[in-house]
């Protein structure tokens, strides 16, 4: 019987073999080594033949691990893939697993910017050379024949810009390079990048996927050849992850798909709301007719997203004063960087990066009431024009 992505997130455990014991929740395998039943496969595997036993120690899997990976492959319609240390972790392990000396990467503009800064400070060191897709631009002028990679993250941690994935896909095909998209923003349940073409997915599980604020951890998930290339590569880096994480990951994709759909009607709603008031701007989310990724943030994304952006008016004193009592004058909203959790998060926006908008905050919303946050943002707003 084929299940809903809701169906898959809440109730993906029906029938495992754990269920034998009649426990709901799957078991944290604490350990990090496991046994052979008997010296035959061992002395095989030695004797340089294939791997055979599944789980051997935990730097290269864990039973808690896999079942959390079996969830996420199920929704991203993959075949496989690896769950690492962090979102990072599952960043870099791409580049290392398919970047060699003389290789060019070609990366999209806005992606968080440590995705783009560990190809400058760590790769450019041993001679692959970067350049950046901008938003709208065409790939095939980036494209040389020394491309092999090409890393699109969609929607943009910053300004939430949405790339056209299926013609991007068509591009790196016809051209050889592989397409990996970051689609930490989307999460499976608004985007599933496999299905347009793409040849890697990559997560931070520390957000939306973990859901509560208390894991770190990354994933990636492909075609099954691709992903046994990135489980020698985890092995050989150690980028592991720890059961507990993988336990809490589990836990936290139960919930997954109601959350999503709280979180992209509330961003939407309050996005509305927010650029209707006096002390705002600007608002930026891919759900207003305005953005100019709103086409393409409605056939990927089906218009969803948990983060937006707002302008402040200016105040009494300097741009980072007006910033700084704002964000001292929310009630509701936690000042915090990262997103994905229940409590909705407000931050300055890098402002170097946005010179041109000086009292940029990005909200990450979470699963409050939607009035609740824009009753938030017009207390604070009150005060600052008081
Ligand atoms: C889009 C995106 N990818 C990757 C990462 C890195 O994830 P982690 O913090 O789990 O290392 C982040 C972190 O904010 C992110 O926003």
């Amino acid at each position: 019987m084929s299940r809903s992505k809701h169906t898959i997130a809440a109730n993906g455990h029906v029938g495992r073999p754990y269920a034998d014991h009649g426990a709901m929740a799957f078991p944290i395998f604490q350990s990090s080594n496991f046994k052979y039943e008997d010296a035959a496969p061992y002395v095989a595997t030695l004797n340089g033949g294939p791997e055979t036993k599944k789980f051997k120690y935990s730097r290269y899997t864990n039973p808690t691990e896999a079942e959390a990976l079996r969830i996420l492959c199920e929704l991203e319609g993959a075949d496989g893939g690896v769950l690492v240390g962090s979102g990072m972790a599952a960043v870099s392990l791409v580049y290392s697993t398919f970047l060699r000396p003389g290789d060019h990467v070609v990366i999209s503009e806005n992606s968080y910017y440590r995705s783009y800064s560990v190809l400058k400070r760590s790769f450019e060191r041993i001679g692959v050379s970067v350049s950046v897709l901008m938003a709208g631009a065409d790939l095939t002028d980036l494209l040389t024949e020394r491309t092999t990679l090409v890393h699109v993250e969609t929607p943009s941690n910053y300004l939430l810009r949405v790339f056209d994935i299926a013609r991007i896909a068509d591009q790196c095909r016809a051209h050889g390079a592989l397409l990996s998209i970051d689609s930490t923003l989307a999460t499976p349940i608004n985007q599933n990048p496999l299905a347009h073409g793409a040849d890697l997915v990559v997560h931070s599980a520390s957000k939306y996927l973990g859901g509560h604020n208390d894991i770190v951890a990354g994933v990636i998930v492909g075609r099954q050849e691709l992903v046994d290339r990135l489980a020698q590569e985890k092995g050989y880096s150690g980028a592991s992850v720890d059961p507990f994480a993988s336990y809490l990951l589990l836990r936290g994709l139960k919930t997954l798909a109601v959350r999503m759909a709280h979180v992209n009607a509330s961003t939407l709603r309050i996005a509305q709301e927010l650029r209707e008031l006096d002390g705002i701007e600007w608002v930026c989310h891919p759900g207003l007719p305005e953005h100019p990724d709103h086409e393409l943030a409605g056939r990927y994304l089906g218009g969803g997203a948990g983060i937006l952006y707002a302008s402040l008016a200016p105040g009494r004193g300097s741009n980072d004063q007006t910033v700084v009592d704002f964000l001292d004058g929310l009630e509701v909203c936690v000042i915090a960087s990262s997103f994905g959790g229940t409590e909705s998060l407000a931050r300055p926006a890098n402002m170097e990066e946005f010179p041109d908008h000086p009292r940029l905050i990005r909200f990450a919303i979470g699963l409050e009431s939607a009035q609740d946050i824009v009753d938030d943002v017009k207390q604070s707003l009150k005060r600052l024009h008081a």
